[in-house]
C-alpha cells in the first residue's frame, strides 16, 4: 500500500485545496513557480541539500544544491532584467539537457518572463516558425546552437538578444550577441521576485497538430497546483527519493516532471545529457541509487532489446517506483520490468495541453497491464460519442477522451490562435483528441489518435509540418506525410512523394530528402523511408488522401472509398 493513501481513499472528498495547503498558496496571493523551486525549499531548512545531478559526455558532473539553485536561478533572472527582459517577454531555452537549462528555466520565472523551451535538435526551420509565432524576444542557447540561430534572425525582428552560456573568446560577437558564464560570475544572492499570481503566463511549449503549424500552448503559474500534487500522488515522489526524469524539457514531461514538479517538492533529481544506451542508463540508475524513474514506452522497449541478462549485471535494487508516459504502453512492456525490476512501469497518460497527468495507474492501485488507468482525483474523465459529444455509459464501447475543464494545470490558450483553441472544447468537454474505452472498473484502454498526427517515440510530428518542408526540396512535386508501424518507436514518419519532371526517385534522392528534412526540422520529423510514386490518392476537390496511404502501411482495411472521390 501506498504511503499516500489508497486511489479510492483520494477520491473522496478530493479538492484541489490539499495540494494549496501543503504550497501554503491562498487564492488571490502571489505565486511563482520559480520561487516554490528554489527559495521556498531553502527556507524550509534544506538550502544545503542536493537539487540537481547532472552527468554529461565523458564522465563531467556538476552538483547544485538547493541554495546554488537559489542563487543561480536569481543570477540567470538579474542578469535578464539587465538587459531589459520584462514580465509576459518570451524567452527561449535552446539547449541540450545542460544545467543552464534547468537554471534557465527558473529564473526566466523569477522574473516574471515566459518560458519557451524548445528541443536542441530542431533544425532552422522548426525554430523559425515557433520563434516567430511567439514574438520571442531572447533565446538563451550553446555554441553549438546559434548556428541555427544566426541563420534566422534578420528574419525576426522581435528576437533582440542571442544569448550563449559557452562562447567561445576567440569568435567576435555579433550585434545582437551576449554572453552568460554563470560558472564564473558572482552569483546574485538576493533578486526581487516578479509578483506573478495564479493566472500569470508562464510556460509556452509548442505543439504539433494535424494541419497548420505547431501551436503555442500557453500554461499558467497555477498549474504548481497540479504538477505538485501529481509528482507527489502518482510519481509517488518523496523527500528522500533520487529521481530521475529521462524526458528533455524541450517537451512537457521534461518541464512539468523535470522541472517544477521534482523541484518544488525539494526532491534530488538526476539528469544525463548522454545519447540513449541500455548499458549507460542502468549505470545511472546503479551509481546514483534512483529510486523514483520517469520514462517512456520507446525507451522501455529499447531496454527490453538490450535483454535480460545486461539487467542483471547491475544493481538495481534501489529503484522503487517506475512510470511511463508519451505512447501505448504495451503489456508485454510492464510484464517485462516486473520481471527483470520487480517493479512494474506505471503508465500515465496526458499531453501538453492539460499541463500535468490525467489518467494514470495510481500507487497501490491494481494495474491492468496495458491500461492507462483512471482518471487523477478531481480530474472529471469521460469518453463520448464522437458526432453528438455525449458521454457513452456502456463500458468497453469506444469514444473520445472528454475532460471537464477546470483543473488548475489546464493550458489557458494557443498562443495568438482563439479559434482553435476553442475548437478543442465540444459540449463542455475538453478533447485532447485520443480515443479510448473504459471498462466495467473505470480503467481507460488507449485505442488510438483520433488524428493524423505521427507519434514517433512519443514525440508528436505534425504531417503536416514535413510535407510543407518537403515542398521546399527543389526536387520535390507532392508529398504525403504518414506514419508506419516500427518495433522501438512504434510509429515513425514515411513520406510518399512525386518528383519534378527531370528528377529520378532513387536511393540517393531519397538520402538527400531525409538529410534535407532533418536539417530544416529535426531527426525525429524525418522520414525513415520515402517511397517516389507517379500520383497520390486525392479527393475530387484536389486533397490529398493520407488515410488511404495509412491503411496501406498499417495493413488496414482502407474502408469506405466513396470518400475518395469527394471529402
Ligand atoms: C499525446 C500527447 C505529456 C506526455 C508527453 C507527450 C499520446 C501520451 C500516453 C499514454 C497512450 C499517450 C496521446 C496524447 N500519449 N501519453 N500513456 N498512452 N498515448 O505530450 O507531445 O502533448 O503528446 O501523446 O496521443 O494526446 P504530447
Amino acid at each position: 500500500m501506498s504511503h499516500i493513501g489508497s486511489y479510492d481513499e483520494r477520491l473522496r472528498d478530493f479538492s484541489w485545496e490539499i495540494s494549496e495547503k501543503e504550497l501554503d498558496y491562498r487564492p488571490g496571493k502571489e505565486i511563482n513557480i520559480g520561487w516554490y523551486c528554489s527559495d521556498r525549499i531553502c527556507l524550509q531548512g534544506k538550502a544545503e541539500k542536493t537539487a540537481l545531478i547532472w552527468e554529461g559526455l565523458m564522465g563531467h558532473e556538476r552538483k547544485l544544491t538547493y541554495d546554488d539553485l537559489r542563487k543561480t536561478s536569481n543570477t540567470i533572472g538579474q542578469y535578464l532584467r539587465d538587459l531589459g527582459i520584462e514580465a509576459g517577454d518570451r524567452v527561449c531555452l535552446f539547449m541540450d539537457k545542460i544545467p543552464e537549462l534547468y537554471i534557465g528555466f527558473v529564473g526566466i520565472l523569477k522574473t516574471g518572463a515566459i518560458a519557451q523551451p524548445l528541443f536542441s535538435a530542431f533544425g532552422d526551420e522548426s525554430l523559425f516558425v515557433r520563434l516567430e509565432n511567439a514574438g520571442t524576444r531572447a533565446i538563451i542557447t550553446q555554441k553549438k546552437h546559434a548556428p541555427k540561430v544566426r541563420k534566422i534572425m534578420d528574419k525576426l525582428p522581435d528576437l533582440e538578444y542571442l544569448i550563449i552560456v559557452d562562447h567561445d573568446p576567440a569568435r567576435p560577437l555579433g550585434a545582437k550577441e551576449r554572453t552568460l558564464d554563470l560558472w564564473n560570475m558572482p552569483w546574485v544572492d538576493a533578486f526581487s521576485i516578479y509578483p506573478t499570481f495564479a493566472e500569470t503566463p508562464s510556460v509556452l511549449h509548442y505543439t504539433s497538430g494535424t494541419t497548420g503549424q505547431p501551436k503555442g500552448v500557453k500554461h499558467v503559474h497555477y498549474s504548481l497546483i497540479s504538477q505538485y500534487l501529481t509528482t507527489k500522488w502518482v510519481l509517488d515522489v518523496r523527500d528522500d527519493d533520487i529521481y530521475w526524469c529521462t524526458a528533455d524539457p524541450g517537451w512537457v514531461t521534461g518541464t512539468s516532471y523535470g522541472i517544477i514538479g521534482p523541484f518544488s517538492m525539494g526532491a534530488t533529481q538526476c539528469v544525463m545529457d548522454v545519447g540513449f544506451s541500455a548499458e549507460a542508463w542502468y549505470k545511472f540508475i546503479e551509481k546514483h541509487r534512483i529510486t523514483v524513474w520517469y520514462s517512456a514506452p520507446t525507451a522501455i522497449r529499447s531496454l527490453m532489446k538490450a535483454g535480460n541478462e545486461l539487467v542483471t549485471r547491475f544493481d538495481l535494487s534501489c529503484l522503487r517506483h517506475l512510470a511511463s508516459v508519451g505512447e501505448p504502453l504495451n503489456s508485454e512492456a510492464v510484464i517485462w520490468s516486473e520481471k527483470v525490476f520487480g517493479k512494474p512501469f506505471y503508465d500515465t497518460y496526458w499531453q501538453t495541453e492539460t499541463g500535468s497527468i490525467m489518467i494514470s495507474n495510481y500507487p497501490g492501485m491494481k494495474i491492468k497491464p496495458g491500461s492507462m488507468g483512471k482518471p487523477f482525483p478531481g480530474i472529471e474523465a469521460c469518453v463520448v460519442d464522437p458526432k453528438t459529444f455525449e458521454p457513452i455509459p456502456e463500458s468497453g464501447k469506444i469514444g473520445l477522451i472528454g475532460f471537464k475543464p477546470g483543473w488548475p494545470s489546464m493550458m489557458r490558450m494557443y498562443w495568438n490562435n482563439e479559434t482553435t483553441y476553442q475548437n478543442k472544447f465540444k459540449n463542455g468537454w475538453y478533447m485532447p483528441g485520443d480515443r479510448s474505452s473504459i471498462d466495467n472498473e473505470g480503467y481507460f484502454w488507449f485505442v488510438g489518435r483520433d488524428d493524423d498526427v505521427i507519434n514517433t517515440g512519443g514525440h508528436l510530428v505534425s504531417p503536416f509540418e514535413v510535407e510543407s518542408a518537403l515542398l521546399e526540396n527543389e526536387m520535390v512535386a507532392e508529398s504525403a506525410v504518414v506514419s508506419k508501424p516500427d518495433d522501438i518507436n512504434m510509429e515513425v514518419v514515411k513520406a510518399f512523394v512525386t518528383l519534378k519532371p527531370g528528377f529520378e526517385g532513387n536511393k540517393d534522392t531519397e538520402l538527400v530528402i531525409m538529410n534535407f528534412i532533418r536539417k530544416k526540422l529535426s531527426p525525429l520529423a524525418m522520414p525513415q523511408e520515402i517511397e517516389f510514386v507517379p500520383n497520390l490518392p486525392k479527393t475530387r476537390s484536389g486533397k490529398i488522401m493520407r488515410r488511404i496511404l495509412k491503411a496501406k502501411e498499417w495493413g488496414e482495411e482502407i474502408g469506405d472509398t466513396s470518400t475518395l472521390e469527394d471529402d
